[in-house]
């Protein structure tokens, strides 16, 4: 999950979708982890104002560290999410040739239109609320998605 600063929209992300995996049992299988195209807040934890909110829907991101994404990134992992067309920009121009990792929006994966989650830093508290909405949305049907390459490579195996 990336964003620009990886305090408010990514670990967000992060954390949803990593209790929507633990509630299906499914933690030996997923592994998520969440980046910042931008270094303005490496080692801090998310944004007070994000954990609150996550918080209140049970949600646990105090636990998590910003960090800038890295080439790595691009090797490790099968999927890099985008929360914005920005990052999404930022993300495809740092892409190396032969990326593992297919590069999408968050939003992708929502059942409705809208296909950035607007940065909530300058917002107030209703920002957070709609970063929740979009986010819980769109992982549940993310997860439906790897749910479904996970049985297909378990039919194969
Ligand atoms: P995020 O939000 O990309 O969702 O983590 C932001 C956090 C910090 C800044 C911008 C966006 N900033 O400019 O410091």
């Amino acid at each position: 999950m990336v964003c620009l600063g990886n305090i408010c929209r990514s670990p967000t992300a992060h954390g949803v979708l990593e209790k929507l995996i633990q509630n299906k049992g499914l933690y030996k299988n997923i592994e998520v982890d969440s980046a910042g195209t931008s270094h303005y807040h490496i080692g801090q934890p998310p944004d007070p104002r994000s954990i609150a909110a996550a918080e209140l829907r049970g949600y646990q991101l105090h636990t998590q560290i910003a960090r800038q994404l890295r080439q790595s990134d691009f090797q490790d992992f099968d999927y890099i999410l985008a929360m914005d067309r920005s990052n999404l920009k930022e993300l495809q121009q740092a892409s190396p040739q032969g990326c593992r990792a297919s590069i999408q929006l968050l939003l992708d994966y929502s059942p409705d239109s809208q296909d950035s989650v607007p940065d909530p830093y300058y917002s107030g508290e209703h920002g957070f609320e709609l970063v929740l909405d979009l986010v819980e949305a769109a992982c549940l049907k993310f997860l439906a998605h790897l749910e479904h390459r996970l049985q297909a490579a378990q039919a194969e195996a």
